[in-house]
């Protein structure tokens, strides 16, 4: 993605403002974007100004490697860069309602896993209504399968190595001036602008890293001493 490093800036979404009406409305578009991803981005940039080994990390390994660091890092890059991360994603992951395809290997994959599109739906507005304050609800692919997961706040699943495909936002600053506490039709609404080209090249890229092989763990492992010096 782009601007992946320091120092973060807010790129402007990828759609008008008000591109996903009426599911969602452009003045929580404007809100969300322009005043709450840009307090995440400042607040991240301020955390790692003092650490040149920091800056040097693109975003997905700068959060997971902060569980090597101090807690005075550790919990700003794990709330902030999650804010960052979690945003973009979410952002991204939704486009203007006439333009969306329902196509692709995530669907192919989706249908596969949970029968069809309808149970597929069903369980995930399941798992987003259970969410107890804010959080986030993630379509992720795990260990060659698809998994439907709950985190609460701006928790990162790129923590628990899962490869994030597609995200809801549940926190009510996402919904609110239009649905009010109505949680359930905000859900309904937003499974009408999902994106699932995104979500198809995002599943690929999974799809890749896992043929890959890589070893995550393993990579922030070597990269621990190195961190512990600086934090
Ligand atoms: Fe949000």
């Amino acid at each position: 993605m782009e601007n992946d490093k320091y120092p973060f800036v807010n790129l402007p979404l990828p759609y008008a403002y008000d591109a996903l009406e009426p599911f969602i409305d452009a003045k929580t578009m404007v809100i969300h974007h322009d005043n709450y991803l840009q307090a995440y981005i400042d607040n991240l940039n301020n955390t790692i100004k003092d650490f040149p080994e920091l800056q040097a990390l693109p975003l997905e390994d700068l959060i997971k490697s902060s569980v090597y660091l101090t807690d005075n890092l550790r919990i700003p890059i794990q709330n902030n860069g999650g804010g960052v991360f979690n945003h973009r994603m979410f952002f991204h992951g939704m486009q203007n309602p006439m333009e969306i395809k329902t196509e692709g290997r995530i669907i192919d994959m989706i249908e596969a896993q949970f029968g069809n599109m309808e149970t597929f739906y069903r369980i995930f507005k399941a798992e987003a209504m259970r969410i107890f304050g804010s959080g986030y609800t993630w379509l992720i692919y795990d260990n060659g399968k698809l998994k439907i997961v709950t985190l609460p706040n701006q928790n990162s699943p790129l923590l628990q190595n899962y490869c994030p495909i597609l995200n809801l936002d549940i926190w009510e600053h996402a919904y609110f001036l239009k649905h009010y506490n109505l949680r359930s039709e905000y859900i309904d609404d937003w499974m009408r602008v999902i994106n699932w080209q995104m979500a198809d090249q995002n599943y690929m890229a999974c799809l890749e890293k896992s043929a890959q092989g890589n070893e995550p763990s393993a990579v922030l492992m070597r990269k621990k001493n190195k961190f512990f010096r600086n934090a």
